[in-house]
C-alpha cells in the first residue's frame, strides 16, 4: 500500500483508538470501583449520525457495549426503521461507566467523563447528533430546558446539527411518545 503524502496526513487528529487508549483503565472517578467494563462506544468511525445516551446500564456494563439491553433493542429497531444499521451509525453515552443501581449521573462524573465524548465527536464529525434523553441533551447543549421543549427541532453543538429526543427507556414506559420520536427521526433522515 502507498502511504498518503506527509502533508495530507493530519498528525494532530487522533483516531478513536487513540482516544480509547488515552482513557485506558480509567480511574478518574469513583464509578470505576463498581463497573465491570468501560463502555467506550461503537459503530462507524465516519458515521453521519451519532446517538448519545446517558450511561451504561447493567447489560451494557456486562458486555462493554452501548445500548444492548431492552432500551438498546428498541434503539436498534428505531435505527433500522430509519433504513440504517447499527454499523452505519455511532452509538455512545455521556458516561462510560455504569452508575450503581442506574442512578442519575452526578455533575462531577459528567465533568470528568465528558472530554472523552467531546473528542470522540470531534474525530467522527457526524452530520447529525441525536441526544437521547434529558441527560444527553442537557449535557451537550449546556441547558436545563426540559426535553419536552428541546425535542422536535435542531440545535447546534460545535457546529453540528443536534436533535434531542426522548430516551428509548422512556419510550418503553410511555409507548405513546414513539410518534414524537419518529417525527424527530424523520427530521434527521431529511438532513442526512
Ligand atoms: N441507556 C443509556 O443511556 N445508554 C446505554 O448504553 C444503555 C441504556
Amino acid at each position: 500500500m502507498v502511504n498518503a503524502p506527509a502533508d495530507t496526513v493530519d498528525v494532530n487528529t487522533p483516531t478513536l483508538q487513540d482516544i480509547r487508549q488515552e482513557l485506558g483503565d480509567c480511574h478518574r472517578c469513583p464509578l470505576c470501583q463498581k463497573r465491570t467494563h468501560i463502555v467506550f462506544g461503537e459503530g462507524n468511525p465516519q458515521a453521519r449520525l451519532a446517538f448519545v445516551g446517558e450511561a451504561p446500564g447493567a447489560d451494557e456494563d456486562m458486555q462493554g457495549r452501548p445500548f444492548v439491553g431492552k432500551a438498546g433493542q428498541l434503539l436498534t429497531k428505531i435505527i433500522q426503521a430509519m433504513g440504517l444499521t447499527r454499523q452505519d451509525v455511532y452509538i455512545c453515552n455521556i458516561l462510560k461507566c455504569r452508575p450503581p443501581g442506574n442512578r442519575n449521573p452526578k455533575p462531577d462524573e459528567i465533568t470528568t467523563c465528558e472530554p472523552f465524548l467531546v473528542k470522540q465527536l470531534q474525530v467522527i464529525q457526524p452530520k447529525v447528533i441525536c441526544a437521547l434523553g434529558t441527560f444527553a441533551a442537557h449535557t451537550l447543549l449546556k441547558t436545563e430546558v426540559p426535553i419536552t421543549v428541546l425535542r422536535g427541532r435542531f440545535h447546534t453543538y460545535q457546529g453540528i446539527h443536534l436533535m434531542p429526543t426522548y430516551h428509548p427507556a422512556y419510550l418503553l414506559r410511555n409507548p405513546g411518545a414513539k410518534k414524537q420520536v419518529w417525527e424527530d427521526m424523520q427530521m434527521i433522515m431529511k438532513t442526512l
